[in-house]
């Protein structure tokens, strides 16, 4: 069984889909492991510490994964880096597969058997495959440092012989495992900390992490979350109530961390522009939900915005490559807990059980098809009904 590790090509991009640690487990499993030139690079890895591990170095991405079984990776190739894959290569990586169904679409057409980690179902056996939480709590923590590299001032009091500094207000927006993360963090740096969530889990976990929780409407809140744990999407009333609610809030902090998602659909609005304009001159905003749309209007992409009353908004790309050794060792990790049991180690030989609940979660493309049902029935759906303008919802990723 051969395994590739190409280097990763999407612009930003920092991790690696494998660690030295994890190379040698997945030789261990029975693999032959090959790693790109350089692929580790950007994540403190070096080649030399894949070779020690048992890997061989391909010179380029085709050689790496060429005749390759399975090729582990950070992010779906690009549709064009296709020609060097052959017929039936197992693909593992985030694919973006619900954003992206042109390249599942590609991926398909080339024959991959392609598995989405970021569709992992979030169930206790897949937990320690779960990259958005391996991730998510990296980009939580690297949420507050970035904080407080941009704000002007300490976070926590200090009294000192030439006077006394208070302790920095921090607001953290969206109890996940950004959120929870970010808020231990800050209350390590001795922040004064504050949090809000729709789910009515969240009071209870920002109180036993020294937090106190902003409540909006807890009657609201009762049926605000899903089956799996996700956010759903509230009403246009409940938006209203949150507004004031945060707006009397946000102009008393000196940071703000937004980090609310809502699965396939756009990041909600939370820390609107009038909002902004309330805020203190020095304040800071940090908007770990930028790829998804952004919980402010006024944040950017991988730009920092300064506003006339002088709050810096933070957008920063790919938060947990900015820790990419760490954040690699994580993914690997999740990578390598994912395929473990697709192997039957007896034979050494892949014996994937079709009908597992976590392969039929993950899976997006098999036989020359996109398979996977928020996919495949979109697609369905598109063929009964040309030319409607309607599109169906789906879950996101
Ligand atoms: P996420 O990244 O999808 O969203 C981040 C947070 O934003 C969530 O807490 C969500 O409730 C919040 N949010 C959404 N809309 C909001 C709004 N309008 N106002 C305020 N907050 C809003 O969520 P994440 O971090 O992936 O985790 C969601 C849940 O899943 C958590 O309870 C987590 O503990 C749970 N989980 C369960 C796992 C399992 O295996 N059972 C694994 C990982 C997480």
């Amino acid at each position: 069984m051969k395994i590739a590790i190409p280097k990763e090509t999407r612009a930003d991009e920092t991790r690696v889909g494998a660690s030295p640690d994890v190379v040698k487990k997945l030789i261990d499993l029975g693999f032959q492991v090959t790693i790109e030139k350089g692929a580790g690079l950007q994540a403190s890895f070096t080649d030399a510490a894949f070779k020690d591990a048992g890997a061989a170095i391909a010179k380029d991405a085709s050689s790496a994964v060429k005749s390759a079984d399975v090729v582990l990776k950070i992010l779906g190739p690009d549709p064009k880096e296709l020609i060097h894959y052959k017929k039936d290569t197992i693909l593992i990586a985030s694919l973006g597969a619900l954003s992206n169904p042109k390249d599942m679409k590609a991926y398909a057409n080339a024959g991959l058997t392609s598995f989405a980690m970021e569709l992992m179902p979030r169930i206790t056996r897949a937990q320690s495959m779960d990259i958005l939480s391996s991730q998510s709590n990296l980009a939580g923590y690297k949420a507050v440092l970035d904080a407080t590299s941009e704000y002007g001032r300490a976070l926590p009091m200090m009294m000192t012989a030439a006077g006394t500094i208070p302790p920095a207000k921090v607001f953290i927006m969206g109890v996940g495992v950004a959120g929870l993360q970010a808020i231990a963090t800050a209350k390590r740096l001795g922040a004064v900390v504050t949090a809000t969530d729709v789910r009515p889990a969240t009071k209870e976990q920002v109180e036993s992490l020294g937090g106190k929780f902003l409540e909006v409407d807890p009657e609201m809140e009762k049926d605000a979350q899903t089956e799996g744990g996700y956010a759903k999407e509230m009403p246009p009333e409940y938006f209203e109530k949150q507004k004031k609610v945060v707006a009397e809030h946000i102009q008393k902090q000196d940071i703000v961390i937004t980090t609310a998602l809502i699965p396939g659909r756009p990041a909600p609005v939370l820390v609107t522009e009038d909002m902004v304009a309330s805020m203190k001159q020095g304040a800071v905003i940090i908007d770990l939900a930028v790829e998804a749309g952004g919980n402010c209007p006024l944040s950017k992409l991988g730009e920092i915005v300064m506003t006339k009353n002088g709050v810096k908004i933070v957008g920063h790309a790919n938060v947990p490559g900015r820790l990419a050794e760490d954040a690699s060792q994580l993914f690997a990790k999740n990578l390598l807990n994912f395929l473990t049991p697709l192997v039957d180690k007896e034979n050494k030989k892949l014996a994937i059980d079709w009908d597992d609940e976590i392969v039929l979660g993950t899976l997006v493309t098999r036989d020359g098809k996109v398979v996977h049902p928020s996919l495949a029935g979109k697609a369905a759906a598109k063929k009964k009904s040309p030319g409607k303008p309607k599109t169906p919802k789906g879950k996101g990723n």
